[in-house]
């Protein structure tokens, strides 16, 4: 199982049977406000945390969309991420999302970084990226913790949940990541 580890965290592949673990922050609607899908049904965790699995066994390996397990309260808290995009697959996306118990902890700061280290040392990316509303404080924070550039500011690009959202897009380059 493919596994990456953090102070407080292991970031690991999702298994099928844990749907209900990602079900406990998806089907919140506070949680998902931001998001495109949410807040979930059961059937579209399911999907998810499916899909999840069957990507993950695909190669070459393009989704890495994991499971934010605690380690000392043993237990998932969230799902992060990173999908490998564009023909050279050398471009990464990440993504979280975090129960909102957990907020405002460091968590996803925590996991991010791993996530990029891994990206950048393991994967040897060239670039990754991410996107986020800008109204969405806490990710905007999250990703400029974790050294990434605001590059773009796209008006109006995202239509979610009813009306059309403006979408900041954060990145970082290998060369700024070694610096
Ligand atoms: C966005 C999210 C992942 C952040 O997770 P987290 O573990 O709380 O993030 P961290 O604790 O690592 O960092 C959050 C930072 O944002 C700040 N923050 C959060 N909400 C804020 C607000 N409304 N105003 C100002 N700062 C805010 C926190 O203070 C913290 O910054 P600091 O460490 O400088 O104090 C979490 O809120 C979440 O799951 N939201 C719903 C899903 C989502 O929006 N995912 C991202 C989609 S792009």
């Amino acid at each position: 199982m493919f596994t990456l580890e953090t102070e407080r965290l292991i970031l690991r592949d999702w298994k099928r049977s844990e749907w209900r673990d990602a079900h406990s922050y998806a089907q919140d609607e506070e949680v998902s406000k931001f998001m495109i899908w949410g807040p979930n049904s059961e059937k579209e965790t399911k999907e998810f945390v499916h899909n999840a699995v069957d990507h993950a066994a695909m190669r070459p390996r393009r989704s890495f969309e994991l499971a934010m397990f605690h380690k000392e309260l043993n237990k998932i808290i969230g799902g992060c991420g990173m999908q490998i995009v564009g023909a050279e697959a050398a471009t990464g996306m990440i993504g979280y999302v975090l129960h909102r118990e957990f907020w405002g902890q460091g968590m996803t700061s925590e996991a991010s970084r791993r996530i990029l280290t891994f990206g950048f040392e393991v994967l040897k990316l060239h670039r990754i990226y991410a996107t986020c509303d800008t109204e969405n404080i806490g990710s905007a924070r999250v990703l400029e913790k974790c050294g990434m550039r605001k590059e773009a500011h796209f008006v109006e690009d995202m239509f979610i949940k009813g009306r059309w959202r403006d979408t900041f897009l954060f990145a970082i380059l290998e060369s700024e990541w070694r610096h």
